[in-house]
């Protein structure tokens, strides 16, 4: 973890309300992997300096640059819309644990559901580098809440359900996921909590349903790797990047605790923001 000052480069609206804005951090770029984010520093007009966290977007060690998606919704995010390139804010990162590939898996399904591209669309940059393949499950409203498919790499299949039909299938995204669940080695999903918990439901029923061989059946002897290891993640079927409101984003104020099925209480800053979905205790209600 470090604490980086990042220059803004560029700025732009992609979507009404949602910005994509790439900084200088070198740092950043080289050392972090999918589904870990950074705690940025922003004032906002009421003199209150804050640090809000973003996942990284995606990341290129070669040119040094990250990006940052975010919609603006309150006085941080409208903060940085008025930022010039040029300007320079500190960011503290890489924070949190990564999406876990396991190297035997070749077929990733990707699922987001709005502002959760932002949490899974650099796992599509580095699986695409290592010869995997990607489909991308992407729910939105409707079609001017679409992804443009112009920023995600040629080689992924994006696959689109918007709740007014207006683009692709009519229906939530969820609806999308049986249909690949045969082909998917792995999934991993970003987005509301709902739609979290209805995949998480989805993958219990998937080993029923397919008769499916567990990755990692053949390794250690049976033995089921320690809950929250890396190892138990490559193992799920199903990872999920959550969000939770935080405050230090370093495991110190316990302010982002959700419930894992053991009952003890996970910090998203820490523990997470990646988890098994059979760690989380989806009923709890945090
Ligand atoms: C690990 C992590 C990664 C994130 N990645 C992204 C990202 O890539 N892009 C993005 O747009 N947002 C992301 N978020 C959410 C983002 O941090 C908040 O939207 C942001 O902090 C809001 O700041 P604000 O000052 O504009 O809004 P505030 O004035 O602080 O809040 C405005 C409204 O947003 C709600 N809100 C604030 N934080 C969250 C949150 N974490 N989840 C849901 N509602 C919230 C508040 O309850 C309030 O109603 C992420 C959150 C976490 C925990
Ligand atoms: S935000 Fe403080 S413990 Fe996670």
């Amino acid at each position: 973890m470090r604490l980086v000052a990042s220059e803004l480069l560029e700025s732009r609206e992609i979507l009404p309300g949602q910005w994509l804005q790439s900084f200088h951090a070198p740092s950043l770029a080289n050392g972090s992997r999918a589904g870990q984010f950074v705690h940025v520093r922003t004032g906002d007009y009421s003199g209150l300096v804050l640090r809000r966290p973003f996942s990284i977007n995606t990341a290129d060690a070669a040119t040094g640059v990250i990006t940052i998606h975010y919609r603006t919704i309150g006085r941080g995010t409208e903060w940085f819309t008025r930022l010039r390139p040029g300007d320079s804010i500190d960011m503290l990162g890489p924070l949190g644990r990564p999406f876990e590939v396991d190297p035997r898996s070749r077929h990733l399904l990707l699922i987001a559901g709005g502002l959760g591209m932002a949490g899974i669309r650099y796992l599509a940059d580095e699986a695409i580098r290592d010869g995997r393949q990607v489909t991308l499950l992407f729910g939105a409203a409707s079609a001017r809440d679409v992804y443009p498919s112009s920023l995600l790499p040629d080689e992924v299949e994006y696959v689109i359900a918007t709740d007014d039909g207006s683009v692709g299938h009519r229906g939530f995204v969820t609806e999308l996921v049986p249909e690949y669940e045969a082909w998917a080695d792995q999934a991993f999903a970003c987005g509301p909590s709902g739609m979290l918990g209805a995949l998480a439901r989805l993958a219990v029923g998937r080993r029923e349903r397919m008769g499916v061989a567990r990755l990692g059946r053949k390794r250690g002897g049976g033995r089921e790797p320690a809950a929250g290891s890396p190892a138990a993640r490559r193992k799920a079927f199903l990872q999920v990047s959550m969000e939770q409101n935080m405050g230090c984003a370093v495991g110190a104020c316990l302010g982002c605790v959700v419930m894992a099925t053991s009952g003890t209480p996970q910090r998203v800053c820490r523990e997470g923001p990646v988890f098994a979905s059979d760690e989380i205790n989806w009923e709890a209600g945090w």
